[in-house]
């Protein structure tokens, strides 16, 4: 083992060098120095352990310590640690992983772009939905409509489609030719409601009105999550996404589903889009790809946007790539993790332990502050409320609820009013009981 070198005050001492995100210096007061971590727990240089109950961020999904995977980045870096995947050059594991993942989450998906993160992954499809209209004839078509309380990723182009507010002040003007439409959020829809309809079929309204105000002639592309994950684990209603894709059809708008955190079996099926079934033009992933042991993302286009690509003139080539893109250890990596999701029937294990969650969960639901839970499988969010009535959002008790459940040894993440619960896959009844227990009684103790 790996032994820290240095104390945990000095560390933490040093540590104030170190430029976190989101940084606000309040946070880094008492920070957990993570050392290191087994299965769901995480242990710190001052000698806690804890459950941790965020798989680290949304991707460690195969838990923890897992050994084949470090054997397999160091076998892959003796070997051949990076080459250039620019002008003719691959590597296996790139081309290997490429095809691994052909068809994997849809029929139409065969091609895969790799990249190191969620973020290039979004900015890349933003990209290439450009590209594929502007080779269509049609460069007037490049506005990107995403919706509310939607995360997708923090560069540039990324932060103007996330619709969550706080991550806007400071930084603008943000990128020019996004717009955000409200959330599917069947407890809190903000949007126009008509008598008689459906939070889904009202939300899908507004997305027709947003792409007729914009101009369908104007409109490249829609991105969503199919849950929502850092705006609050925003499950949608079932008639949401067949009106989305329907109109993404008539009003030829692409269909961009952001699988970040709902990919390789968050929800317990391999993508979130398979529990309805969206047909996406282009699926961007990271995080559960690699289970978090080496920084890897990417985007699958379909078939259609491959031809484009591929039929382009020399002065129209897609001219788009990172240094990192197909990194050999990293898709080494994904490669081997892919396989173990497979092999050791997490997938299974994420819709089980998904549904003891849930069910543990929705008792809290006689609590007078919790609004809401809800969630697939091992995507879980519990929303506080000032009380059942009002369904006013409480964001300071959510915060006062996340850090109770840390002092007595459990990881959430407050997201707004909403404690997430998103723990690795390889998850137990004991350790799911022990989540529930721990956030129960602190909520009792709260209330
Ligand atoms: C849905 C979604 N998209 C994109 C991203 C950005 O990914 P990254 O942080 O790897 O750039 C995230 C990160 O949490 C995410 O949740």
């Amino acid at each position: 083992m790996i032994e820290a070198l240095l104390d945990h005050a000095t560390l933490v001492e040093h540590d104030r060098r170190h430029l976190h995100p989101l940084h606000h210096p309040a946070q880094l007061v008492n920070p957990l120095v993570v050392e290191r971590a087994e299965g769901v727990w995480i242990y710190t240089t001052d000698g806690r352990r804890v459950l941790d109950g965020m798989a680290g961020l949304w991707n460690v999904n195969i838990g923890y310590g897992n050994q084949e995977l470090p054997e397999v980045a160091a076998a892959q870096m003796r070997k051949l640690a990076f080459t250039s995947n620019f002008a003719g050059m691959t590597t296996p594991p790139a081309a290997e992983l490429a095809y691994r993942m052909a068809g994997m989450a849809h029929p139409s998906l065969n091609t895969t772009f790799f990249t190191s993160g969620g973020s290039e992954a979004n900015d890349s499809a933003f990209k290439t939905v450009r590209y594929y209209w502007h080779r269509q004839g049609q460069p007037e078509k490049f506005k990107i409509i995403s919706r509310q309380a939607g995360y997708h990723g923090i560069t540039v182009a990324a932060t103007a489609a996330t619709g969550i507010p706080r991550y806007h002040p400071m930084f603008g003007p943000l990128a020019a030719g996004f717009s955000h439409i409200p959330a599917p959020n069947p407890y809190r829809y903000t949007g126009d409601l008509q008598p008689g309809e459906t939070v889904g079929q009202a939300a899908a309204r507004a997305l027709e009105e947003e792409i007729l105000r914009q101009g369908p002639e104007t409109v490249a592309a829609f991105i969503v999550e199919p849950i929502q994950g850092v705006g609050g684990v925003i499950v949608p209603p079932d008639d949401y996404f067949p009106r989305v894709r329907a109109l993404c059809d008539r009003y030829a708008v692409l269909l961009i589903v952001d699988e970040v955190i709902c990919g390789f079996g968050r929800t317990g099926l391999w993508f979130g889009e398979h529990h309805w079934h969206l047909r996406p033009d282009i699926l961007t992933f990271a995080k559960g790809i690699t289970s978090g042991y080496l920084p890897l993302g990417g985007m699958q286009i379909s078939d259609a946007i491959r031809e484009t690509i591929d039929s382009a003139q020399p002065q129209e080539i897609w001219m788009h790539g990172f240094t990192y893109s197909g990194h050999a250890a990293a898709c080494a990596v994904g490669l081997k993790n892919l396989e173990i999701l497979e092999r050791e029937n997490l997938l299974a294990n994420s819709q089980q332990m998904g549904e003891r969650l849930k069910t543990g969960l929705h008792k809290l639901l006689e609590f007078p502050i919790i609004g809401e839970v809800r969630g697939r499988g091992l995507l879980c969010g519990v929303e506080i409320v000032k009380d059942k009535e009002s369904r006013e959002a409480d964001i300071p008790k959510a915060l006062a609820i996340y850090n109770a459940c840390l002092a007595r040894g459990l990881r959430l993440r407050n997201v707004g009013a909403t404690l997430a619960c998103s723990p690795p896959l390889v998850i137990n009844a004991e350790e799911v009981d022990q989540i529930v227990d721990i956030l129960g009684s602190v909520i009792d103790s709260v209330c």
